[in-house]
């Protein structure tokens, strides 16, 4: 796929997600219109919407419709949008700047900031429920199980356990697998059953999200030391200033490197059934390879 065709549609999709997501969290003139305000705030501060982007393609790929797919890949970026707020709060990662901007307590302090991330968590439930989808129930167990203890919680409480300690190259991968994989992966998945793929297609797109997650929070680890803050849109040196685990830690840069790129290519070869149906996701996956941002 050409770059430009794939910038564009990849831009193309990001503008949709806004707009729906715009819907769902438009400021509402009532008491608790505060939490509208924090809401909104963290979740158009920016952000490469790639979840959503992911949930989208891997149910065109099965050959389903955008406008079914579209409450679901809202959801994934609002739980997305939740797992930072919280990431970032003092009694976590402790980090003061999240998408370019001042982090959601830091902006509205910490009350309202933890009330966010649940109202967050919360209103993609909302959305979900509310999709006439017949395969809806299954997406939504999915995204469920994904972003609870055994996925992305499970994953954020063996990584702050394991702060300050030696662990080894298996712990870690378990940990990015579960921190960050287990919500790329059920984007993939619950967008695969609501196109109405084969369990093939579901399994394949999985295995594609696992590998696509693994290089993706590599690639995170390696930004925390190599990345500029302006591109980022984020501190760097957060994980270490936190005695953080990662594979720039364990293995070094040229290594960190060379994991991602060949979890890339296992994420490319999980592809290849799709055969071009496919080429966006492929080249999304060489996008996010070599990303700065
Ligand atoms: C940041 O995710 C947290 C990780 C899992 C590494 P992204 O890099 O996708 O953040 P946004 O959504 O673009 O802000
Ligand atoms: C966070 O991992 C994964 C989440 C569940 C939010 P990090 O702590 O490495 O994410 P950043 O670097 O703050 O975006
Ligand atoms: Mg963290
Ligand atoms: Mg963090
Ligand atoms: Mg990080």
């Amino acid at each position: 796929m050409k770059t430009d065709e794939f910038e564009s549609r990849l831009a193309a999709l990001a503008e949709r997600t806004n707009g729906a997501l715009a819907g769902y969290l438009r400021e509402r003139d009532n008491p608790q219109a505060k939490i509208y305000e924090a809401m909104s705030y963290s979740v158009f501060a920016g952000g490469k919407r790639l979840r959503p982007v992911l949930l989208l393609e891997s149910c065109a790929v099965c050959g389903g419709s955008e406008e079914e797919a579209m409450p679901f890949a809202c959801a994934m970026e609002m739980i997305h949008t939740y797992s930072l707020i919280h990431d970032d709060l003092p009694a976590m990662d402790n980090d003061e700047l999240r998408r370019g901007r001042p982090t959601s307590h830091i902006k509205f302090g910490e009350a309202t900031a933890i009330l966010a991330g649940d109202a967050l968590l919360n209103k993609a439930f909302e959305a979900m429920a509310s999709s006439k989808s017949k395969n809806a129930l299954r997406a939504m167990s999915i995204i469920a199980e994904a972003s609870g203890t055994e996925g992305m919680i499970g994953g954020q409480i063996v990584d702050m356990e394991s702060e300050g300690r030696e662990i080894d190259i298996n712990a870690l991968e378990y940990i990015h697998s579960l921190k960050t994989g287990a919500i790329i992966r059920s984007s993939c998945a619950a967008g695969a059953v609501i196109g109405g793929g084969s369990e093939g297609d579901i399994a394949a797109l999985c295995t594609f999200a696992e590998n696509l997650g693994i290089a993706f929070q590599i690639r995170d680890d390696i930004l925390d030391v190599t990345g500029t803050e302006e591109e980022l849109g984020k501190p760097i040196g957060s994980d270490s200033k936190q005695g953080k685990n990662t594979y720039v830690k364990l293995v070094g840069l040229d290594r960190s490197r060379e994991l991602v790129s060949r979890y890339s290519g296992y994420a490319k070869t999980a592809l290849e059934p799709f055969g071009e149906r496919a080429e966006f996701l492929a080249a999304l996956t060489d996008h996010l390879t070599g990303r700065n941002s």
